[in-house]
Order: C-alpha cells, then sequence, then structure tokens
C-alpha cells in the first residue's frame, strides 16, 4: 500500500426525501418505505491520516452535538470495514460536522459512507460499491443511498435501491429549527394506514414540474413530527412564504425541511430571508440530484 503524503479527505452530503411514502412494516419493527433521495451541497467533511490506532476528532459548527464515543458511525463504519478486509482499523479520522445532528438530512448515514469510501481508498482495498452495499446496509437503513450521493429511488426499509426519475437541477432551502428528533420516535409517532409507492415519472423537465409532481406525494411522518415538534410547521409555513419557492416538505423524520426553487442562485438569496437562530442553508442539486457545492463548500479531494 502507498501512503498517501497528504491528508484523504471526502465530504458526506444530506440527504433530501422529496418525497417518503411509509409503505408498510416489517416484523421486526422497521418501516417499509417508498422515497426519492437526492442530494444537497450542504455536507460534512471527513479527512484520514495514516498512522497509530483508529481515532476519530470532531470538529466544525455543529461537533457539539455529538461526542466521538465509540458507537459514532464513523468509527463504526471503520471497525466494520476493517473486520471484513481482515486488517486492523488504522488512522487518524476528523469529521467536520457542518449538518445538525438527528435532523432527518442523513448526517450520520451520510458520515457513515463517506468512511467506507474514504478508508476503501485509504487502505488500498479498492473495493466498487457493490462490495461496499451490504456493510452500508448492516449500519443503517439510509447508509447506503448515501454510498454513492446521486439521486435514487429508495425501497426496502431503505437499503433497496433503484433508478429515480431524471432530476432537473434545481435550487434548494434547507431549514431547521434546531431542535433534534429521534428517527424511531417519529416513526413510533405516525398515526393512520400506510400509503401506495409514488406514481413518477421517468424524467422531470425542470423544477416547477418536479415541484407539481412532487406536490401528489408527501411525507408520510410530518404529522408525527410536528406533533413532537411543532416548529415544524413553522418552519413549513416560512419556507411556502419565500419568494420563489415552489413547494415546501420535511426531509426524512425531520426537523430539517426543504423548499425546492427554480435556481440555486434563487435559492441561496431566499434562504438568507429565514431566522437567523435556525440551520439554514441555499444552494441546489444538479441534474441527476447530486450535490452542487458552492464556491465556499468545494471539497478539498485528492
Ligand atoms: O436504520 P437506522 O439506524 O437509521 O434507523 C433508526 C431507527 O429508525 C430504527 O431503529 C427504527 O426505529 C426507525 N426506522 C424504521 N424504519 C425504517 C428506518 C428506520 O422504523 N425504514
Amino acid at each position: 500500500m502507498t501512503v498517501p503524503e497528504t491528508p484523504l479527505a471526502e465530504t458526506a452530503p444530506a440527504k433530501i426525501n422529496l418525497h417518503l411514502h411509509v409503505t408498510g412494516r416489517r416484523a421486526d419493527g422497521y418501516h417499509l418505505l417508498d422515497s426519492l433521495a437526492a442530494f444537497a451541497g450542504a455536507a460534512d467533511a471527513l479527512r484520514y491520516q495514516p498512522g497509530g490506532p483508529l481515532a476519530l476528532a470532531l470538529e466544525g459548527p455543529e461537533a457539539g452535538a455529538l461526542e466521538a464515543e465509540p458507537d459514532n458511525l464513523v468509527l463504526r463504519a471503520a471497525r466494520l470495514l476493517a473486520e471484513a478486509a481482515g486488517r486492523a482499523p488504522e488512522g487518524r479520522l476528523v469529521l467536520e460536522k457542518h449538518l445538525p445532528v438527528a435532523s432527518g438530512i442523513g448526517g450520520g448515514s451520510a458520515d457513515a459512507a463517506a468512511a467506507l469510501r474514504l478508508l476503501n481508498r485509504a487502505w488500498g482495498l479498492g473495493w466498487g460499491t457493490a462490495r461496499l452495499a451490504p456493510l452500508a446496509a448492516r449500519l443503517g437503513a439510509d447508509v447506503p443511498v448515501c454510498l454513492d450521493s446521486r439521486a435514487a429511488r429508495m425501497g426496502g426499509v431503505g437499503e433497496l435501491l433503484s433508478a429515480a426519475p431524471a432530476l432537473p437541477a434545481a435550487g434548494l432551502v434547507l431549514a431547521n429549527p434546531r431542535i433534534p428528533l429521534a428517527t424511531p420516535a417519529v416513526f413510533k409517532a405516525r398515526r393512520g394506514g400506510f400509503s401506495a409507492a409514488a406514481a413518477l415519472p421517468d424524467s422531470w423537465p425542470d423544477a416547477a414540474a418536479m415541484a407539481r409532481g412532487l406536490a401528489a406525494c408527501g411525507n408520510d411522518l410530518e404529522a408525527a413530527a410536528i406533533g413532537l415538534c411543532p416548529a415544524v410547521a413553522e418552519v413549513l409555513a416560512a419556507l411556502r412564504a419565500l419568494p420563489g419557492c415552489l413547494l415546501a416538505r420535511m426531509s426524512g423524520s425531520g426537523a430539517t425541511c426543504f423548499g425546492l426553487f427554480a435556481t440555486p442562485a434563487g435559492a441561496a438569496r431566499a434562504a438568507g430571508h429565514l431566522p437567523a437562530a435556525w440551520w439554514r442553508w441555499g444552494g441546489g442539486f444538479t441534474a441527476g440530484g447530486q450535490p452542487l457545492y458552492s464556491a465556499a463548500e468545494q471539497p478539498e479531494r485528492q
């Protein structure tokens, strides 16, 4: 194995559930889902330096809510990959947290997926996504979709991925009232029956058509999340009132909500109108639902 001379790095972009239907429940209590996921330029960053026993340090504006405990998903991902590869886990990882913790945009899942990608390279394994995916699924239902960080249709409990409609480039505003929501609590609070999977076209020509199409779907966890955290309703109302907002909806199990806009520039301007006390981000995704990084967010990758 060649030892890199500069630290290796990976970005861990936020996952946005453009719709989320709960279609059933498994015997083990996990819920069956139908969801269309896309990725935003808002992201955590993970860096690696070789040498020494496996260690994790946390930094960045959202690091305060997390502790580098042994059950941190990044460390669990590293140990799982090392075990699967039959080698000792090694190296110093630094996780720069920008995404709020427990907020419905898959921050922890994205971090775990980034750790698998990063250590796959750093340890010289050269495994493809197909070989990493089963490990990802063991770390959490949302981790497989984060491996590729591009739009995908999620089925099963989230781990069964299929092709998404061809997504147009779009603007996106993300807003979170700074109240963490535990995913199991939101699933538990959900009332009512199950939904059918959404009927989606093969493609949408532009963001407005996508917003009209998505308006026929929903997020089946929204009402439960509002019950536990009424501020989610305020965030949705504030997003809907922004100039140019085409659709506002909660992502995942909340409390982060997103607004869809025609352009990333329009979304970035609109985000500035939201209360400064909230976590807020404006940008977008590229055609294909991949993260669109602004110059400031452009990850350093070797
Ligand atoms: O897989 P992950 O650790 O992200 O899930 C966290 C919790 O969310 C699970 O323990 C379960 O309570 C709930 N969940 C669910 N159905 C899913 C995904 C998560 O009930 N499809």
